[in-house]
């Protein structure tokens, strides 16, 4: 795993998304998984900027959601098409269609094969938060290596951290989440934490063994995975 570490919660997040702004430019028809959650939102602000200062432009690319909320009203805020919407996407050049989220009216395991159409032979990049448990996506722990995109049960800790997306207690207790396998056929793969919350998981996803019971480790032997952490996120490595 490569490690880039250090700096401000706000050098960092300018280090993420200017790199994120290469690969657009160096790729226009660039194929990503992006996450939702809070760790990415101040790279989304950065990456609109730069859309609305004409450096990028994703007309040519295609956005692949990570993971849904199920049982949440379609129109819930805290949905992760709808965080994804106003955070990146309601500022960004991208043509209908080119937007992959998950419709969870419909058959539950057409809509994760469709996900796996749409993935194929893999992204080439995919952005990935991680849970204080280790998770990413919702491939909580236990979540197996070779996981496709399914419909998979919230950890009680993933339901309680979800909180702080929505404005009510109806808490989600499962989602649908692209797989570890699905994941691990990205081209490339962008681990980001933020803040003093993820030390300690930091510590076992880079020097703990390789295990399921913290998914996160399942991208060690991924040749370009990449750890991107700010300096509060790093104190434990
Ligand atoms: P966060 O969530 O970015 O809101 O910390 C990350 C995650 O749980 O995957």
């Amino acid at each position: 795993m490569n490690i880039i570490a250090g700096g401000s919660p706000e050098a960092w997040a300018d280090a993420v998304a200017e790199r994120f702004i290469a690969a657009l430019q160096a790729r226009p028809a660039l194929r990503v998984c992006l996450p939702t959650g809070l760790t990415p939102v101040p790279i989304y602000d950065r990456v609109a900027a730069a859309v609305a200062g004409g450096r990028i432009s994703f007309a040519r690319a295609e956005i692949i959601l990570l993971d849904e909320f199920g049982g949440v009203d379609a129109t819930d805020p805290g949905r992760c098409d709808r965080m994804l919407e106003r955070y990146l996407l309601s500022r960004a050049d991208l043509p209908p269609g080119r937007f992959h989220a998950f419709d969870l009216t419909r058959d539950l395991d057409e809509v994760c094969r469709q996900h796996e159409a749409v993935v194929g032979a893999g992204c080439d990049l995919a952005l990935l938060g991680v849970g204080t448990n280790g998770h990413v996506g919702m491939n909580e722990p236990g979540s197996s290596r070779d996981s496709l995109t399914r419909r998979v049960d919230l950890a009680p800790a993933t339901v309680t951290a979800s909180a702080r997306y929505f404005s009510h207690d109806r808490l989600p207790t499962w989602g649908v989440t692209m797989g570890l396998s699905t994941l691990r056929r990205s081209g490339e793969v962008w681990i980001l934490a933020s803040g003093p919350a993820k030390a300690a998981i930091m510590r076992e996803v880079v020097h703990g063994p390789v295990t399921e019971s913290v998914p996160a480790t399942q991208f060690r032997d991924h040749p370009r995975t990449f750890l991107i952490v700010d300096e509060a996120a790093a104190v434990e490595l």
